[in-house]
């Protein structure tokens, strides 16, 4: 038998890099040994984007795209489908967990650096993934052709007609009518489980190409190529797999269980994950008592608000976003962990991380003076987190960091 399979991998191998390919980056990677609980939503990520993927599959084999039948498929679904109500409670909780996993890793990134160089790109790629994801939640949150679908994706559309000049023909372009209709909600369908998806996939691709040409990072931030044992293989690395592949499965193991309780308990997260007005069918002459976007994008939704005119707010929102996209060049410390940078760089993290979740709780309640107040607050700060980090990260003083990693299980 191993004979066969050893015959069959040199005829594949001849014609196609398998082996290679596998040894590349699973049994030839050598991962620094000191991976912490941080660097589990990497792969929780792929996990969360997997299960997207095959529930997203399956529900379109129900879903009706038209704006007479979507709602009522989705409570076919819900209702006469067998364990349809499970594989869109996965689906829709699945969005939820996606943003709650990534926002986790790329918390992770700024703990330890990791978009410092030689990782500028993995973090732009990642970035990428970062707006297709929110593309992604918005395009599909029409779907369900609730009444939040409907005036959220009114609310978030008509944003564009704050762009000076080709605003409103810019909305009308893009919803395909004059009003939000069956021609938006199909072409949002399209949108969802065709076009971002392919992207989404190809960038995930892209970000572990990127990753694996220049070796992950760690919790210390030192370099665990600089120091290599006679074969070459750094002295701090452990083969990716099986030491990672076992040790992720504890973590993905313990995300799933955490999941099913959701799924089984909460799947509408109490009104965060499926807003209550989208038990009601979308109806243009009934505007919801208080729209509000879901739990992921009220941090910017914060920020949209906090700026008293419309094209103001979509310009600071756009920015809060854009800024991310900077964060390797605006670091400008000699080391890359949070382990030993200055006091500087952690109180502004601290700063940052306040004012982010503070921003999303602001976004989700009704605007009053006194919130509006925060949030503006909260926004200045979490700019200043970015603008003034060239400064702070060459004024203050870092502890030196050691030769080799410290701590590690393996
Ligand atoms: C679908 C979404 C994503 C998937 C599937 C994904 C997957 C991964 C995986 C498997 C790793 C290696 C394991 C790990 O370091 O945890 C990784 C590393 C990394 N990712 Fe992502 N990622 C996603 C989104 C993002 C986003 C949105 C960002 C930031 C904007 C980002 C930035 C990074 C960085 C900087 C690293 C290197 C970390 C290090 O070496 O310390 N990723 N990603």
């Amino acid at each position: 038998m191993s004979k066969l399979f050893s015959n069959l991998m040199s005829w594949v191998d001849a014609r196609f890099p398998a082996t290679e390919t596998y040894e590349y980056h699973m049994s030839k990677y050598y991962a620094p040994k000191n991976f912490n609980f941080w660097y589990f939503f990497g792969v929780l990520s792929m996990v969360v984007l997997v299960n997207q993927l095959l529930t997203g599959f399956w529900l379109t084999m129900m879903y009706s795209p038209t704006a007479e039948g979507a709602f009522d498929s989705i409570e076919y679904i819900m209702r006469d489908v067998e364990y349809g109500w499970l594989i869109r409670y996965m689906h829709s909780t699945g969005a939820s967990a996606f943003f709650v996993v990534v926002y986790l890793h790329m918390f992770r990134g700024l703990l330890y650096g990791s978009y410092q160089k030689p990782r500028e790109l993995v973090w732009l790629i990642g970035m990428a993934i970062y707006l297709c994801l929110m593309a992604e939640g918005f395009f599909g949150y029409l779907l369900p052709w609730g009444n939040m679908s409907y005036w959220g994706a009114q609310v978030i559309l008509n944003l564009a007609g704050a762009i000076p000049v080709v605003g409103d023909a810019l909305v009308t372009w893009v919803r395909g009518d004059y009003l939000l209709s069956g021609a938006t909600l199909n072409r949002f369908f399209a949108i969802h489980v065709a076009v971002i998806p392919l992207i989404l996939v190809g960038l995930v691709f892209m970000h572990l190409v990127a990753l694996h040409h220049v070796g992950s990072n760690n919790p210390d931030g030192v370099d665990i190529k600089k120091l290599k044992d006679e074969n070459g293989i750094p002295l701090d690395g452990v083969a990716f797999h099986p030491y990672y592949t076992v040790h992720d499965l504890v973590g993905i193991v313990v995300f799933l269980f955490i999941f099913s309780l959701v799924i089984f308990f909460f799947p509408d997260g109490g009104g965060y994950f499926l807003e209550k007005p989208n038990y009601d069918p979308a109806n243009p002459l009934k505007t919801p008592e208080h729209i509000a976007p879901v739990w992921y994008y009220t941090p910017f939704y914060a920020i949209l608000r906090a700026v008293p005119s419309k094209l103001g707010g979509v310009i600071a929102m756009g920015a809060a976003i854009a800024i991310l996209f900077v964060l390797p060049w605006l670091d400008k410390s000699p080391v890359k962990s949070m382990r030993y940078k200055g006091w500087m760089s952690k109180v502004w993290l601290g700063i940052f991380v306040v004012s982010f979740i503070s921003l999303g709780y602001l976004g989700v309640v009704p605007a009053t003076p006194v919130s509006t107040l925060m949030s503006q607050i909260f926004t200045i700060l979490y700019f200043l987190f970015f603008l003034l980090m060239p400064i702070y990260t060459s004024i203050e003083t870092c502890k030196m960091p050691p030769k080799r990693v410290t701590g590690g299980n393996h």
